[in-house]
């Protein structure tokens, strides 16, 4: 669309919004959507990826139509926020035995350290009580090197949840899982829920309710679905609240660090902001302050994208360094260098984006996207401890910081998207070259060959599991191991969905199918060789 129309161009409203047909991909819930805007990003030039990252980012702030998808800017969404602010303020002023707990996986958990940090050093600044705490599954270093297994694990929530608010009376969760899918999640909301006494749970994602995962946890009763299901019902008399509009497909399918980690800083800033100028400025929560910060974020967004030109130099220039086989490097300081390494660690996952690395596994964390900050780890103040000991400048951010946050969280997501999409890592608009290192991936990962082979799904599932396995012929020991052992092999591979895809279009053996990616690592274009 974008090459027909001219970089010049926007879309039409209905292209917008085609997502939003009850037709439109009726399987999938809105955060695992293609979007139908980026269909075509892998053959799109620099500008092109940018328009359309755009207009992506822009279908946030759509408003509500019709009885469909709530949205962010919706009555009823902007509502829950200044209920929930109203908790957190009350937190604020009686922070004895208090606390406001954020947590979530991969980017969620990133989020919430960065937000909590930011809000504690607010508080650290005014000579009170801190109170905001983080949860990220798989521990501190989650928060810069993807850690994709932990997010199965709803034990481990529930312990990391047990151990933050050891001693603590009265507590605010918020279970951040843009997908409404993480199990790690899914277990401290249903302990929250058990434990009405003191924790009151609040739920930020970007589903509607009846789209979350309904996949069984092994070794739970419950799922995501029904841990919303109970939480919709107490949200009735306001013992549980959930805040999860719908933004749109993301620009990449499924890649939630984008759009979805965007809104999640909106809107968790909005209602902290809010309480915390309720309890120092005495300025009151209200409907229209609220909404007026979240069109403040509208404005940083336009004034970012307003850069369209440059930013697409930066991507070009990005993907030129990653077809040469070189890096990208962010620098910087202080929070925004913290979006670079947030940035950065999620491309791992992505795009597979250290798969020249993976044969020797020890560069892992150090892909083709890396981030750095200035003085090191110790401003960072995670709750570990250093990740290894160096020095960090405190500089305070100045007045309208979040909105630069996300200018710059929507740039370097731009950067490192379009980078890769240059570099042939997208097929169309998905994640061809996942890494299936959890069950939502591994699902993806099946869900992705379904689509894109056009063959059923039990042949699908046997080629990814001859891929993660690396043999043509399944053993009884491979085909009777369960999704832990599959994804935990498949961590130590490289390419497997690419190779999958090959073997199932062209019914080649795994052999063949390497040797065709080594001389075409694009692919889209190894398929089309293959097919041709
Ligand atoms: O499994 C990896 C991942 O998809 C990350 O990309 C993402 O940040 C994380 O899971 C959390 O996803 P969600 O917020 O939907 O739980």
């Amino acid at each position: 669309l974008c090459t027909m129309a001219g970089s010049d161009r926007t879309w039409s409203l209905s292209a917008m919004r085609e997502w939003e047909s009850p037709d439109y991909e009726p399987s999938l819930p809105v955060s695992e959507k293609s979007n139908p805007l980026t269909r075509d990003i892998d053959r799109a030039s620099a500008s092109c990826i940018v328009r359309m990252l755009q207009a992506c980012d822009a279908q946030m702030f759509q408003e509500e139509r019709g009885d469909t998808y709530q949205r962010l800017l919706s009555e009823a969404v902007v509502k829950t926020l200044v209920d929930v602010a109203k908790r957190v303020e009350l937190t604020l002023k009686d922070p004895q035995d208090s606390l406001v707990v954020l947590s979530g996986c991969g980017t969620s958990g990133r989020l919430a350290f960065l937000i909590s940090s930011s809000f504690n050093r607010a508080l650290r600044e005014l000579n009170q009580s801190l109170v905001y705490s983080y949860i990220i599954a798989g521990g501190d270093r989650a928060l810069l090197s993807s850690q994709e297994a932990p997010e199965d694990d709803p034990k481990q929530g529930v312990l990391s949840l047990k151990k933050v608010c050891e001693g603590k009376k009265c507590v605010l969760f918020i279970g951040i899982s843009c997908g409404l899918s993480a199990p790690f999640v899914a277990g401290q909301l249903d302990f929250c829920l058990q434990h009405p006494e003191v924790f009151t749970p609040v739920l930020v994602g970007f589903n509607p309710t009846h789209q979350a995962r309904d996949e069984p946890i092994p070794g739970c009763t419950f799922t995501f679905r029904s841990v919303v299901q109970r939480m919709q019902e107490l949200a009735k008399s306001q013992k549980a609240f959930l805040i999860n509009p719908a933004v749109g497909p993301e620009a990449i399918s499924g890649s939630s660090r984008m759009k979805g980690g965007s809104a999640t800083k909106i809107l968790l800033e909005v209602v902290l902001s809010a309480a915390h100028a309720a309890t120092f400025k005495n300025t009151a929560i209200t409907y229209k302050g609220i909404l007026q910060h979240m069109r403040a974020y509208k404005k940083a967004l336009d004034i970012t994208y307003a850069e369209s030109e440059g930013i697409a130099a930066l991507l070009e220039a990005a993907g030129q360094s990653l077809r040469c086989a070189r890096r990208v490097c962010y620098l910087g300081w202080g929070s925004l260098a913290m979006l670079g390494l947030i940035d950065a660690s999620e491309c791992n996952p992505t795009f597979g984006a250290v798969t020249r690395d993976l044969l020797c596994l020890r560069l892992r964390d150090y892909g083709d996207v890396r981030g750095f900050i200035s003085g090191g780890y110790r401003e960072l103040n995670n709750s570990e401890g250093p990740l290894i000991s160096l020095r960090e400048k405190n500089k305070s951010m100045p007045p309208l910081s979040q909105q630069w946050e996300l200018s710059t969280k929507l740039l370097l997501n731009a950067v490192s998207t379009g980078a890769h999409v240059l570099k042939g890592k997208i097929y169309q608009n998905h994640m061809i070259d996942v890494q299936p290192t959890n069950s939502k991936l591994y699902c993806r990962a099946t869900r992705l060959l379904q689509k894109l082979s056009g063959c059923p799904q039990s042949q699908c599932e046997e080629t990814l599991l001859r891929a993660v396995y690396r043999v043509d012929k399944l053993t009884v020991d491979i085909t009777s191991s369960d999704i832990g052992t599959r994804i935990r092999t498949a961590k130590n591979r490289a390419k497997v969905v690419p190779l999958a895809l090959v073997c199932l279009l062209t019914g080649c053996s795994l052999l063949e199918a390497e040797s065709h990616l080594e001389l075409k690592p694009i692919v889209r274009e190894a398929v089309e060789v293959c097919l041709s």
